[in-house]
């Protein structure tokens, strides 16, 4: 089971205090530090998430972790023309498209490829042709697993926040959800990643969920970051998902 590490709350702090000042000197924390300490750890890849809106990564901060940190990396981005055009320039090994509104948080829900599919399958097109691995943000469901492989895209991201957010019944439920999706989109050919919300505690859980290659992590693992560092808030990590057994 491999682990993508999220970093881009390390640009959330950074923005937090140096959007008004593009030109300071050394504004921390670094997106490159963390990179590397990330992979010092143990990460398998990096993600970031270059936003239309730019709250958090730049576009520079993707091009530096490209240039210099030897992990692939995956890019997640909207599914955008512009995003796009940024997306060949860079060349990252994977792209992960999803969906994005401009007030949420952070991704709410799953990309409606199902919905969009002429549009998904010209984007998944162009970036494979661009040496670009693709994946589908997508929540658990039948039409979006189907669409996701129909448009040709050979990975899935499942979102696993409802599950991570929900509690007795409805997070039982939602873990069937999981289940049925992953094994239809193993079936259907699909690499199946999962990530959202994810949580140490759920990893026995998770490992209930068969054909899972990679999660993607990122909010615990820097909160842990800010009490025992960032290689250790990873390496926890690592070791944690090889302590359980995972559904194959
Ligand atoms: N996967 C995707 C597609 C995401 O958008 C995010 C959040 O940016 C994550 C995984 C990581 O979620 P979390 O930060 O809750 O671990």
């Amino acid at each position: 089971m491999k682990l993508g590490v999220n970093i881009d709350h390390v640009a959330t702090l950074r923005q937090a205090r140096y959007a008004g000042a593009p030109t300071a000197a050394e504004p921390e924390p670094s997106v490159l530090c963390a990179a590397q300490a990330a992979l010092d750890g143990g990460a398998d890849s990096i993600t970031l998430h270059v936003r239309e809106d730019r709250r958090h990564m730049q576009d520079e901060d993707a091009r530096e972790v490209r240039r210099t940190i030897p992990l692939p990396l995956n890019l997640e981005m909207g599914a955008t023309p512009a995003m796009l055009e940024f997306a060949l320039a860079l060349r990252p090994d994977y792209v992960c498209l999803v969906p994005e509104r401009r007030l949420e948080v952070t991704t709410e829900g799953g990309l409606d490829v199902h919905g969009r599919s002429q549009m998904m399958k010209e984007l998944v097109d162009r970036l494979t042709e661009g040496g670009t691995r693709v994946s589908m943000f997508i929540d658990p469901e039948d039409a979006q697993v189907e669409a996701s492989a129909a448009v040709g895209s050979p990975m899935v991201e499942l979102h696993t926040g409802r599950y991570a957010n929900s509690a007795g019944e409805a997070h039982e439920q939602e873990l069937q959800r999981l289940i049925h999706a992953a094994e239809l989109a193993h079936a259907l050919g699909l690499e199946v990643h999962a990530g959202h919300g994810i949580r140490l505690s759920h990893l026995p859980e998770l490992a209930r969920v068969p054909h899972l290659a990679e999660l993607n992590i990122g909010h615990t693992i820097i909160s842990r970051a800010l009490l025992i560092g960032l290689a250790n808030a990873v390496r926890e990590m690592k070791r944690a998902i090889r302590a359980v057994q995972w559904t194959t």
